[in-house]
């Protein structure tokens, strides 16, 4: 019988299980064997770590948070070493990952990873191993897709918590700012900040001025509005500094990111005199169940990752391109990050609606 492997790699999203759950059913529907592979790429080195994806195994995935596998963003496929900057594999490691492969039997894996889990991915396609990607990412920051999977479960995380900070902030006339995740892109803060009527909107892609923001509170106050709500994406910088989220992801967040929420609160109170409070959203944007959005696409994605299979389509990763789902290649799905353009819908749209976006 036909087997093949299922791995889950970098930091966890919304919407892993539904894959795993939906390649598994498709694979099975061939008349192959699914299995995972248990804590990311290195349970494919002797001795191999896998879980046998049957029957009552996949019962719940659908809805369930997390992935059954495990994942991991450190050890020895660890990607990034910085900005953008991503790391070529050793040659000896490579070589043992195919051997891998090759020792569970594998005509094809299936990675479901962001752009660093994808790049090794491609890698391992070069030296010849039979792999397709899956696009998983909250921060929905992947080339050559309109949407990863795990954005639109995040976007509804943070839309909650812009609607709760509402109530709260004007019963008490206070300024509240959300600290919403995104380190190099903005697309969790402008989807979410629009979605959850955000008076301000801090990004990474515009550099912001405490000037402008400040500015934009004092104007709702003339206008009788004593409360504001501020979204800051965690890799939002003011004008004139430069990004300091160059460190590995093994290092705490806090030391890569700086706390840019703590600190836009503090200037805001100190500049307006408001009270001002700060909302750290963190990992909650990362766990529980995925949206409807993402169930579904999770399942078109893994139903087509084994199509890709089927096919020997090998160094492709699937793709959504906001009518139904594709493929393109791996190279040049990792080739660039995919950040918030600047003269695009979103933005264009929220400076139409009166939206600061610190500029
Ligand atoms: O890449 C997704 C992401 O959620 C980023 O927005 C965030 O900075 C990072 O992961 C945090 O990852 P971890 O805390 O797992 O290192």
């Amino acid at each position: 019988m036909s087997k093949i492997g299922i791995v889950t790699g970098g930091g966890d999203c919304p919407g892993l299980n539904a894959v795993i759950r939906a390649v598994a059913k498709a694979a099975h529907r061939r008349g192959w064997e699914a299995v995972g592979i248990v804590g990311g790429y290195e349970g494919l080195l002797a001795p191999q770590k896998t879980k046998a994806l049957v029957g009552d195994t996949l019962n719940g995935l659908l809805v369930r948070g997390g992935t059954i596998l495990g994942t991991a963003n450190q050890g020895k496929f660890s990607a990034k070493v910085g900005h953008g900057k991503l790391r070529q594999l050793p040659t000896d490691l490579l070589e043992e990952t195919k051997r891998g492969c090759e020792q569970l039997g594998l005509i094809g894996l299936v990675s479901i990873g962001g752009d660093g889990s994808l790049s090794i991915a491609q890698q391992m396609f070069e030296y010849g191993i039979p792999v397709v990607g899956v696009p998983k990412t909250i921060d929905n920051d992947l080339a050559a897709t309109t949407m990863t999977f795990g954005f639109d479960s995040a976007v509804a995380c943070a839309t909650d918590a812009l609607d709760r900070l509402h109530s709260t902030a004007e019963s008490h006339q206070r300024v509240m700012v959300l600290e919403v995740m995104g380190r190099y892109a903005g697309w969790i803060g402008i989807y979410a900040g629009i979605a959850g009527g955000a008076d301000v909107i801090l990004i990474p892609e515009i550099r912001f001025s405490y000037g402008s923001i400040c500015a934009k509170v004092k104007e709702r106050e003339a206008r009788g509005k004593m409360f504001s709500i501020v979204v800051v994406a965690e890799g939002a910088r003011e004008a004139g500094t430069d990004f300091v989220t160059s460190g590995s992801s093994s290092e705490p967040r806090e030391a890569r990111l700086g706390g840019i929420g703590a600190q836009v609160t503090a200037q805001i109170q100190e500049r307006t005199g408001k009270e001002t409070r700060c909302v750290v959203l963190g990992h909650l944007q990362r766990g529980g169940s995925p949206t409807n959005m993402d169930r579904a696409l999770c399942s078109i994605f893994g139903a087509k990752a084994v199509d890709l299979i089927a096919e020997k389509k090998f160094g492709q990763m699937v793709s959504y391109t906001g009518t139904g789902v594709t493929s393109v290649s791996l190279a040049e799905a990792t080739r660039e990050l995919r950040t918030v353009p600047l003269d695009g819908g979103f933005v264009t749209a929220a400076r139409s609606l009166g939206i600061c976006l610190g500029d």
